[in-house]
């Protein structure tokens, strides 16, 4: 990770970032260090805890994200070697997400940070998505176009710098990861069933069945999804219900989706004349979609950065990631340039379940 940047007349402030996320259903905490990078995470997802009723009940992931929060911060505290005193800010996602859950991890930050004289940061969640392959090695250079893959969305953006989101293709309807996970359901995979699905297309054979690949030729950056589910039920409800047809339809929706994915994400490239794309979201975690890109990249002279495998899905890291560099962005912005901190909260707080990532802009 790039150092702090520097100010006009002080060393750069070495900033610890606490990163809360509860937006859905994985609480995560982590402690980021703008001169060390990612010193501590911790994660608890509630898979088990929906598993039963096929998707994620709003009330009950508020509930758990209340009964997780302080021993995973207890956790990463103790993992870090840090103690309360040693945090400079606390970052946590403001949204998009679930009302109630995005109240727990708001309260949460607010109150901590109230306790301890120093900023609360609300952070949009896609950000944190979006600025998460920094945690990796590889680390990508701005500007860059990301794909954002998550369950919630499917989006194509220019990143010119952090807080310079310009949104050049969406999805009209479902997103990639609410398509796995439909799809997965319909095939008796369980839920969530992104993974499962991914894992089920491995062993069958794309093209045996043949599925559309939506908006692949529709002269401009959107996609959609819905329609893709509908053909593979469909499908599957036209012939022999077996384990082989499933993993064929499995492995032919698979390809559907990376091709529309990699035919979009390759225009957006073109574009935009840039040659570094960014893959961010849970659906970056899949194996088939990153190969494909990868070769895709190569033949066009460009390179792809994704985040650490376990950093795809939500987790706090990217929470506190994007904390620090918008500290870090603040302090190069203001003259308070000492300490590079905002002023510390004032008891008002709120959370936007939608929010649009492009509506933001650079501290
Ligand atoms: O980013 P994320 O953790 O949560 C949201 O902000 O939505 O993404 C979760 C989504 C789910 O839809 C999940 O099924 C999908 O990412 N996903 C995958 C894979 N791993 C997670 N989809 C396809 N292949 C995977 N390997
Ligand atoms: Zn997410």
């Amino acid at each position: 990770m790039p150092a702090p940047g520097k100010t006009a007349n002080c060393a750069p402030p070495r900033l610890r970032v606490l990163g809360v996320e509860s937006s859905c259903d994985e609480t995560g905490i982590a402690i980021y260090d703008s001169g060390a990078g990612l010193l501590a995470q911790a994660l608890h997802s509630q898979i088990a805890l929906h598993a039963e009723y096929g998707g994620v009940v709003p009330e009950l992931a508020s509930r758990d994200h209340i009964r997780r929060l302080l021993p995973l911060t207890r956790q990463v505290f103790a993992e870090a070697g840090l103690s309360l005193a040693d945090i400079d800010a606390i970052a946590y996602t403001a949204g998009p997400g679930l009302a109630g859950a995005l109240l727990v991890g708001a309260s949460f930050a607010n109150a901590l940070a109230l306790g301890l004289g120093i900023p609360a940061l609300p952070i949009h969640h896609l950000e944190g998505h979006l600025l998460s392959p920094l945690l990796s090695q590889s680390g990508a250079q701005f500007p860059f176009v990301a794909l954002l893959v998550s369950g919630g969305h499917t989006q194509l953006m220019r990143v010119g710098a952090v807080g310079d989101y310009e949104l050049l293709g969406d999805t009209l309807d479902d997103a990639a990861g609410e398509a796995f996970d439909k799809t997965a359901q319909l095939l008796g995979l369980g839920y969530p069933g992104g993974p499962a699905l991914a894992a089920l297309a491995e062993r069958g054979v794309a093209g045996r069945i043949r599925l559309p690949r939506p908006l692949l030729n529709s002269g401009n950056l959107d996609f959609s999804f819905a329609g893709l589910k509908t053909a593979v039920l469909t499908a599957w409800r036209q012939g022999a219900q077996t384990d082989e047809r499933r993993a064929d339809l499995a492995a032919e929706f698979e390809q559907a989706v990376v091709d529309v994915l990699l035919a979009k994400s390759m225009k957006a490239l073109r574009a935009c004349g840039l040659n570094r794309l960014v893959v961010a979201g849970g659906v970056g975690a899949n194996r088939h979609l990153r190969r494909a890109l990868d070769a895709a990249a190569a033949r066009a002279g460009a390179t792809v950065h994704y985040p650490p495998l376990d950093l795809c899905t939500d987790n706090g890291a990217m929470i506190a990631l994007a904390g620090a560099l918008r500290l870090q962005q603040h302090a190069e912005s203001t003259a308070r340039g000492e300490s590079g901190l905002p002023p510390a909260g004032d008891y008002a707080f709120g959370v936007l379940p939608r929010w649009a990532l492009a509506s933001i802009r650079p501290a």
